[in-house]
C-alpha cells in the first residue's frame, strides 16, 4: 500500500519519474554505438592495426563522427569478425616491426623464418647463403626473422644492434620458448597478412633449414602456378597418420590430456612449407577461433587449414629432413628434385650451398632456359 501523499508531491514525483525514464531511454539509444566502437577497437587490436585512421578523432566534427560510424559498419561487414567467439586472441605488442619490407614493392615471395633471439649465428648463416639480400632481390623475395622475447638483457641488446644493421626482425612481446612456438607461427601469419599481403607466395622455414631458392622459385612459377594457381595453397612435406608420442622422455611427448587421439589428422612438417599468401589472413583469422595448442606444426598446418577447408598439397619428394644423410642426398640428387634440407651443422650449410651454386652455374651454361630469372653473374 502506498502511503498517503499530498497530490502536489505526487505530481512532482511523477515528473521526476518520467525524466528518469526519458534519460534511461536516451542512454539506451546511445549504447549500440559505444558497443560498436569498443568492438572495433578490440578488432583493431586483434588484427594488429593501429586505431581507426584519422577519423577516430571523435572529438572532432559531427561529420567526422558520421564517417567513423560508416567506416565501423563497413569494417565489421568486411572483416566479419565475431569478437564474442574469439578463444585465442593474439594481441602481443611488437618489440620490432619492420613495416616497410613489402609495402609498395613488387614482391613475389615473402619468407619468414622461425628463430630465437640467441640464434645469431644461424641467422648470419642464412643471410650469407640462401637468404642473401642481393640474391633474393633477383627473385623478388624478402626475408624476415620472427621471434619472441627473452629475459636476458645481453641477448636483447645484441639483438638491437643486429636489427639496426639488417632491419629484418619481427619480434613480439611473448616469451620465446618451445611451448610458445604456436604464438610465433600466429605472429608471422598476422604480420604477413597486415604488412605483406601484396605478395603471391609465403615461405616458412626454421633457422636450421637450407632452401634451394633457385629451384623453389622456378618450381612455383613454372609448375605450381600453372597446375594449381595462386590461391588456396599449402604445399609441404605432409604427414599422414603421424603417431602421437606417448613416451615421457621424448621431446615431443604429448600427454593424453592435451590431445587424446593416437594419430594426428594430416598436417605438415613445420621445417618448411609454402602458402599462397591469400591463406595467411584467413589462417590468422581462423587462429582467433581455434583454441591454443602448443604443437605448432600441427596447429598451424593442420588445424588452421582444416578450419578454412583447405587441404595440404604434397611436396614430400623435395625434402631431406634427416640431418645425418643430408649432404650425401644432395650429392646424389642428380635429378635436381630437392629444395629443402634440414642441416643441423652450420658448416655443412656452407658446403651444401657451394654445391648448389656450382650446379646452378653448370645448368645455366648447359641449358640456356634453365632459370630465366637469374643470370650467372648474380650467383657469386
Ligand atoms: C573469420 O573466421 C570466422 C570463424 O570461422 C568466420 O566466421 C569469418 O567469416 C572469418 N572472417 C574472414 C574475414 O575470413
Ligand atoms: C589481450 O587480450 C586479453 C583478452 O581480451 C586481455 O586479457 C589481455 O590483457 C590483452 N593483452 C594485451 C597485451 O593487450
Ligand atoms: C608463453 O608466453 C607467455 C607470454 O609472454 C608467457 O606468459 C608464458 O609463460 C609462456 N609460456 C611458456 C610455456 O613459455
Ligand atoms: C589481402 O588482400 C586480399 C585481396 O588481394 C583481400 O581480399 C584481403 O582482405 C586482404 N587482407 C588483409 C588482411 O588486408
Ligand atoms: C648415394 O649414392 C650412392 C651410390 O649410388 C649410394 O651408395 C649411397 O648410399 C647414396 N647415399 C645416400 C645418402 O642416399
Amino acid at each position: 500500500m502506498l502511503p498517503r501523499i499530498p497530490s502536489i508531491y505526487r505530481g512532482i514525483l511523477t515528473l521526476v519519474g518520467i525524466t528518469l525514464l526519458l534519460f534511461m531511454l536516451l542512454m539506451q539509444g546511445n549504447r549500440p554505438d559505444t558497443v560498436r566502437l569498443r568492438r572495433l577497437q578490440i578488432q583493431n587490436e586483434v588484427m594488429g592495426r593501429v586505431q581507426i585512421p584519422d577519423e577516430s578523432g571523435m572529438e572532432k566534427s559531427t561529420a567526422n563522427i558520421r564517417t567513423t560510424h560508416r567506416t565501423i559498419k563497413e569494417t565489421i561487414r568486411h572483416q566479419n569478425i565475431d569478437t564474442r567467439n574469439i578463444v585465442n586472441p593474439h594481441n602481443f605488442s611488437y618489440l620490432k616491426n619492420p613495416v616497410n619490407i613489402c609495402s609498395g614493392k613488387d614482391i613475389y615471395m615473402i619468407t619468414y623464418i622461425h628463430t630465437s633471439p640467441k640464434n645469431f649465428h644461424k641467422r648470419q648463416t642464412i643471410r650469407s647463403t640462401w637468404g642473401d639480400k642481393r640474391l633474393l632481390e633477383q627473385y623478388k623475395t624478402k626475408i624476415v626473422f620472427v621471434m619472441g622475447r627473452v629475459d636476458d638483457t645481453k641477448v636483447m641488446n645484441k639483438l638491437e644492434l643486429e636489427n639496426a644493421h639488417y632491419g629484418d626482425i619481427v619480434q613480439e612481446d611473448f616469451l620465446d620458448s618451445y611451448k610458445n612456438l604456436t604464438f610465433k607461427g600466429i605472429a608471422a601469419l598476422k604480420w604477413i597478412s597486415n604488412y605483406c599481403n601484396n605478395t603471391v607466395f609465403t615461405l616458412k622455414t626454421d633457422d636450421d633449414i637450407l632452401v634451394n631458392i633457385f629451384k623453389l622459385v622456378k618450381h612455383l612459377k613454372e609448375i605450381v602456378e600453372f597446375q594449381l594457381g595462386r590461391k588456396n595453397l599449402i604445399l609441404c612435406n605432409q604427414w599422414l597418420r603421424m603417431a602421437v608420442l606417448r613416451d615421457k622422455n621424448s621431446k615431443w611427448y604429448i600427454p593424453k590430456e592435451d590431445f587424446s587421439p593416437d594419430y594426428f589428422p594430416p598436417y605438415c612438417s613445420g621445417s618448411a612449407f609454402v602458402l599462397s599468401t591469400d591463406m595467411t589472413s584467413r589462417m590468422y583469422n581462423a587462429s582467433l577461433y581455434e583454441k591454443f595448442f602448443w604443437v605448432d606444426d600441427y596447429y598451424i598446418t593442420g588445424i588452421l587449414p582444416s578450419h578454412i577447408k583447405v587441404k595440404q598439397k604434397r611436396l614430400n619428394e623435395a625434402y631431406i629432413l634427416n640431418g645425418r644423410v643430408v649432404y650425401d642426398k644432395l650429392v646424389n640428387d642428380t635429378k635436381n628434385q630437392l629444395m629443402f634440407f634440414h642441416v643441423p651443422k652450420l658448416n655443412t650449410i656452407f658446403s651444401m650451398w657451394r654445391l648448389i651454386k656450382q650446379r646452378l652455374k653448370m645448368h645455366i651454361q648447359e641449358e640456356f632456359t634453365w632459370s630465366p630469372v637469374v643470370s650467372p653473374d648474380t650467383v657469386v
